[in-house]
C-alpha cells in the first residue's frame, strides 16, 4: 500500500494482541497504512474494530496487557516501536499529538487552563538544544532511515521464510513428494537467507557509514554554531549592560536609578528570551493558540479552571494543548462524539482549518461516515482488527468494493431525508477467536464459500485503492453493490454536477 508521495507516517503490518483471562484478544491484525503530508486519513469502522488500539500503538500508550506481536510504525526514519523511551518521549505529544473523545479526561481538573497549555512548552524550553536538534535533524533522519531500510529488508525476508515454514508445518499434504518439494524449497531459502542478510548488511552498512560520518561532521558544526550563538548573545548582553551603566554614570536621583534598574532587568529578560522559552513567552504563545482555536477572551480564560468551560470549549483547549508543540501529525480519536451536533460541526471545521493553515497530517478516527465525508483525503475502513478497504475518499464513496464498506454506506443517514436506512445486521466477531477467512462473511449476504475459509488478499482497484474481498478475484461471480448504495452515489454525483453547473454559471456571470 504505498505511493511515493510525501509520506509522514507509515504503519506496516501492525499486530496487537491483549492478554486476558479469557484468552488472547486479537485486536489489530496486520494493519498497514500511510499518512501523507497535509492530508487527513480517516479510520472508520464499528465499535471494537481496533481503531483506538491502532492509534494508541502509534502514541505508545497501549494498556499494560498489550503485546505488539509484529510490524513497525515508521516516523521520520524511526521505527516508533523500537526507539528508546527517551526518544519516544520527545516524539509523543510533540511531533505527534493526540486528541481524545472526552476532553475532560485529558485535562487536569485542579490546574488552571493556562498552566496546562504552557506546561509542555516549558518542559522543552532550552532554545540552544532546539537549535542544535534542528541543525542536525536532516542528516540524523537520513542516517536512521538507512538503518531502518536495512532492518526492514532483512526482517521481511525472514518473515517470508517463517511463513513458509509455518505453512509446511500445518498443511495437510496429499502426498509425501509435495511435502519434500516444499521442504527443499524452504531449505534453499534458509540457506540463501544467510548470504542475503550478509549482502544486505554490507550494502546498507557502507551507505550508513558514509552518512554517519556526515552526521558527525554536521554535529560538530552544529555544536560550533550553537556555541557561537550563545557567545554572541552573552556579548550583546554585556555590551548592553555596559552601555546602560555608562548612560547612568553620574545619576543618583531615585527616579533615574529606578529607570536604570528597569533597563538592566529588561536587558536580562531579552537575553534569557534568546536562550530559553521563558514563562512570559510561553504565556504569550499560549494566548496566541487559544485565539487560534477560537477561544474568546483568552487572557481571562487563561486563568480559569476546566469546569468553567463548556464541552466544546474544553475540546478547543485540548486541541490548543496539542498544538503548542507544533506537531507534524495530529491523531483525533472520535474528538466530537461527546459533543452535540452544532458544536461537533464547529470542532470539525476548526480541525480542518488548523490542518490547512499548519499543513498538518491528521489521523481522524470515527465510526461516522458522514464525518468522514467532511474530513478525509483518504479512508481506511476497519473491520475486526483489519483494514478491509483503503483508498482516496472519493474512491471509497463512489467506488466502494468491500461488502462491509457497502454496509457502512447504506447505514449512514440520507442527506435529504436524514433517516437511517439500513442498520448493519448481526454483530462483530469475538476477537479471541477471529474468523479464519473474511471476518465480515457471517454478516454479509455476498459471502462465498471461500470467504469462510481463507483470508482474502488485498486486490488493487487503482494505484491508491485496495480492498480485501474475494469478490474482486477474477474467478468470483459478478456482483453489484446494493441498490441503495449505487442510488445514493448516483444522486450525490448528480448533485455535485448541479452544484458545479451553478458555480460555473455564477463564475460566467461575474467574469
Ligand atoms: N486493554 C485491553 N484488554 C483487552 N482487550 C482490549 C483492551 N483494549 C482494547 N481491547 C479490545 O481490542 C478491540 C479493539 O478495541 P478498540 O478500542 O481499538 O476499538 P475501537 O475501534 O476504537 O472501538 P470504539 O469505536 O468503540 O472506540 C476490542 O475488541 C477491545 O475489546
Ligand atoms: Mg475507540
Amino acid at each position: 500500500m504505498s505511493e511515493e508521495k510525501d509520506k509522514v507516517l507509515s504503519v506496516n503490518n501492525l499486530v496487537v494482541n491483549f492478554r486476558t483471562d479469557n484468552g488472547l484478544v486479537h485486536a489489530v491484525r496486520d494493519v498497514s497504512f500511510d499518512v501523507f503530508k497535509g492530508e487527513t486519513l480517516c479510520i472508520v469502522g464499528e465499535s471494537g474494530s481496533g481503531k483506538s488500539v491502532t492509534s494508541k500503538a502509534i502514541m505508545g500508550i497501549l494498556a499494560k496487557n498489550a503485546i505488539i506481536a509484529g510490524g513497525n510504525i515508521m516516523y521520520r526514519g524511526e521505527n516508533l516501536l523500537e526507539v528508546s523511551e527517551e526518544e519516544f518521549y520527545k516524539i509523543r505529544g510533540h511531533k505527534i499529538g493526540m486528541i481524545f473523545q472526552d476532553p475532560l479526561s485529558s485535562l487536569n481538573p485542579i490546574v488552571r487552563i493556562g498552566k496546562q497549555i504552557t506546561e509542555a512548552m516549558l518542559l522543552n524550553s532550552d532554545k540552544l538544544k532546539l537549535m542544535y536538534n534542528d541543525l542536525i535533524s536532516d542528516d540524523l533522519i537520513h542516517y536512521k532511515n538507512t538503518l531502518a531500510k536495512m532492518n526492514i529488508a532483512i526482517n521481511t525476508e525472514k518473515k517470508t521464510i517463517d511463513g513458509l515454514r509455518d505453512e509446511i508445518k500445518h498443511k495437510n499434504y496429499k502426498n509425501e513428494e509435495d511435502k519434500k518439494r516444499d521442504e527443499a524449497l524452504l531449505k534453499e531459502k534458509e540457506e540463501k537467507f544467510k548470504t542475503f542478510e550478509k549482502e544486505t548488511k554490507e550494502k546498507y552498512e557502507n551507505e550508513a557509514k558514509v552518512l554517519k560520518e556526515k552526521l558527525n561532521e554536521t554535529k560538530k558544526e552544529a555544536k560550533q554554531k550553537v556555541k557561537e550563538y550563545k557567545k554572541q548573545v552573552n556579548e550583546e548582553y554585556k555590551q548592553k549592560v555596559e552601555n546602560i551603566k555608562r548612560n547612568y554614570l553620574n545619576v543618583n536621583n531615585s527616579d533615574e536609578l529606578a529607570k536604570k534598574k528597569a533597563e538592566l532587568k529588561q536587558a536580562k529578560v531579552d537575553k534569557m528570551d534568546k536562550l530559553k522559552i521563558t514563562k512570559a513567552e510561553a504565556k504569550r504563545r499560549a494566548i496566541q493558540v487559544m485565539k487560534e482555536v477560537g477561544i474568546p477572551e483568552p487572557e481571562k480564560r487563561y486563568k480559569q479552571y476546566p469546569f468553567e468551560f463548556s464541552g466544546g470549549m474544553r475540546q478547543r483547549i485540548v486541541i490548543a494543548i496539542a498544538l503548542t508543540a507544533s506537531p507534524e501529525v495530529l491523531i483525533c480519536d472520535e474528538p466530537t462524539t461527546a459533543l452535540d451536533v452544532t458544536i461537533q460541526a464547529q470542532i470539525l471545521e476548526l480541525i480542518n482549518r488548523i490542518k490547512a493553515e499548519r499543513n498538518l497530517s491528521c489521523i481522524f478516527i470515527t465510526h461516522d461516515l458522514g464525518v468522514v465525508a467532511n474530513m478525509a483525503d483518504r479512508v481506511a475502513v476497519m473491520y475486526a482488527g483489519k483494514i478491509v478497504e483503503y483508498g482516496k475518499a472519493e474512491e471509497i464513496f463512489y467506488e466502494p468494493k468491500h461488502p462491509y464498506t457497502w454496509a457502512l454506506l447504506s447505514s449512514i443517514p440520507d442527506v435529504d431525508s436524514k433517516e437511517k436506512l439500513e442498520a448493519i445486521p448481526g454483530t462483530p466477531p469475538n476477537m479471541i477467536y477471529p474468523p479464519e477467512g473474511d471476518a465480515f462473511a457471517a454478516r454479509s449476504k455476498y459471502a462465498m464459500n471461500i470467504d469462510y475459509r481463507k483470508q482474502p488478499p488485498y486486490y488493487k482497484v487503482s494505484d491508491t485503492h485496495y480492498a480485501a474481498t474475494w469478490l474482486l478475484d477474477p474467478h468470483a461471480p459478478k456482483v453489484e453493490m446494493p441498490k441503495i448504495v449505487s442510488e445514493r452515489i448516483r444522486l450525490s454525483l448528480e448533485n455535485a454536477k448541479k452544484l458545479g453547473d451553478i458555480s460555473d454559471q455564477v463564475e460566467n456571470q461575474t467574469t
